[in-house]
């Protein structure tokens, strides 16, 4: 019998002792896999398939060693295109190029097996196929029958398929569905995620898996927008483990973009209705991308909100954006395109001042990870046994 994510928690729950809030995972999300295929003229193709090391990459392997062995985290979010793992020679499915393959895996087996941390496979897709020289914007949109260049639902699963079943020998890789889904109707959303989900736990794999919603995965936007609000349809998405969590993500800034230096808007006010829905449904959840620069207001509205995660139990694991091997002196957030650089240990701001690793992750972000962390075992939405790392 399948029961309804939120059906299959409530009877978990009963089972458990109350417990107490706690961050089982928290880390850096690794953004460098998707660069290299943007073209001011929209020009489809462009970057693909690309030079690994060259035009993208996934993680700098001494970046991660700081992350782990200094800063104790425990959990990475590593990009990846789909258009990669799937030249559009083959199409959306389970025929991979293995070249491609072979990089990510060596990836995410350096941050779970030589450093014992948990990684998140993120296709970085805005759940669109085909074409990311516009990205967010270009490309099909998955499942869209209306469009015969789109990639089925069917081949959205039968890709998930194939990647879990490669990992599912893996207990610390966790699967990220989509990265931020948006304009597209939640029914085709939810078809697309159960579809996925399906064929994950067809591969036998019982991997934790971590599900968007719809407007960009965004906190604030979960139970906005009607009868397409993520409120009314995520929690349906069927788990026959029951070992899947929700995905979200939450800027500061006053269009909850991420790109803008001041930060204005209040995380605690803007996650109370995702948190409320995460409780009624009894469902856990991370926040996979958040961030803010170094102004004053940002830092203490990046302290509420690491607090915020750490004092409501609906959320076990985050990663801010971003570190990564690529950035330079660019920065993924929140700097209104200033050059402060990336949360990617040692890197640098244009002219060789301080990065956001020194001014955000290090003095903010740092202090916020919690001491214990799990580090052996299956992801889990109950988490599992937590240590200081060595101990
Ligand atoms: C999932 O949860 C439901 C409801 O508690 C339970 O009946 C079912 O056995 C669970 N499945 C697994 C694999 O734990
Ligand atoms: C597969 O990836 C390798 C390495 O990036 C690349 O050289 C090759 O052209 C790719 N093959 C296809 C069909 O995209
Ligand atoms: C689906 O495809 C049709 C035809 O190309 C297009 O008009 C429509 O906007 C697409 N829907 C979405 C959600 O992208
Ligand atoms: C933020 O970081 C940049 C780059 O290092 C620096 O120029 C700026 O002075 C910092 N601002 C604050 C408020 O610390």
């Amino acid at each position: 019998m399948r029961l309804s994510l939120s059906t299959a928690a409530a009877c978990a729950a009963a089972l458990l002792p109350s417990v107490s809030a706690t961050i089982y995972y928290a880390g850096v999300a690794e953004s460098s896999g998707e660069f290299g295929v943007w073209s001011a003229t929209a020009t489809p193709g462009t970057g693909l398939p690309g030079r690994f090391n060259v035009d993208y990459s996934f993680v700098s392997n001494s970046g991660i060693d700081v992350m782990v062995d200094q800063n104790k985290v425990n959990l990475f979010r590593v990009a990846f295109l789909l258009e990669r793992m799937c030249p559009l020679s083959y199409g959306l499915g389970a025929k991979f190029n293995e070249t491609h393959f072979d990089y990510y895996k060596q990836s995410i087996d350096y941050i779970t097996k030589t450093k014992g941390a948990y990684a998140i496979l993120d296709p970085h897709n805005y759940m669109r196929y085909n074409d990311p020289s516009s990205q967010p914007f270009s490309g099909s949109v998955i499942g869209n029958s209306s469009d015969p260049t789109a990639a089925t639902t069917a081949q959205f699963g039968a890709f998930w398929g194939e990647l879990a079943k490669r990992f599912a020998d893996n207990e610390k890789v966790i699967f990220g569905l989509m990265n931020e889904p948006h304009d597209m109707s939640s029914a085709l959303l939810m078809a697309n995620l159960q579809a996925a989900v399906d064929a994950v736990r067809a591969s036998g794999a019982k991997n934790l898996v971590i599900a968007p919603g719809n407007s960009w995965s965004g906190g604030h936007a979960w139970t906005e927008g009607g009868p397409e609000a993520s409120s009314n349809w995520i929690h349906k998405l069927v788990d026959p483990l029951n070992n899947t969590a929700i995905d979200i993500h939450e800027y500061l800034d006053q269009d909850f973009s991420g790109g803008h230096q001041l930060c204005a808007q209040d995380p605690v006010t803007n996650l109370a209705g995702v948190t409320a829905w995460l409780r009624e449904n009894k469902l856990k959840a991370f926040i996979t991308e958040f961030g803010g620069s170094n102004t004053t207001e940002c830092v203490s509205m990046l302290n509420t909100m690491l607090d915020y995660m750490e004092q409501n139990e609906e959320y076990i694991g985050w990663t801010a954006w971003a570190a990564g091997p690529f950035w330079g002196s660019a920065s993924p957030c929140c700097t209104d395109q200033a050059q402060f650089g990336s949360l990617e240990p040692g890197s640098k701001a244009a002219g060789g001042g301080p990065s956001l690793y020194d001014t955000i992750w290090l003095p903010v972000i740092q202090k916020k990870v919690p001491e214990k962390l799990q580090w052996s075992g299956l992801a889990s939405v109950s988490g599992g046994e937590l240590k200081v790392k060595g101990a």
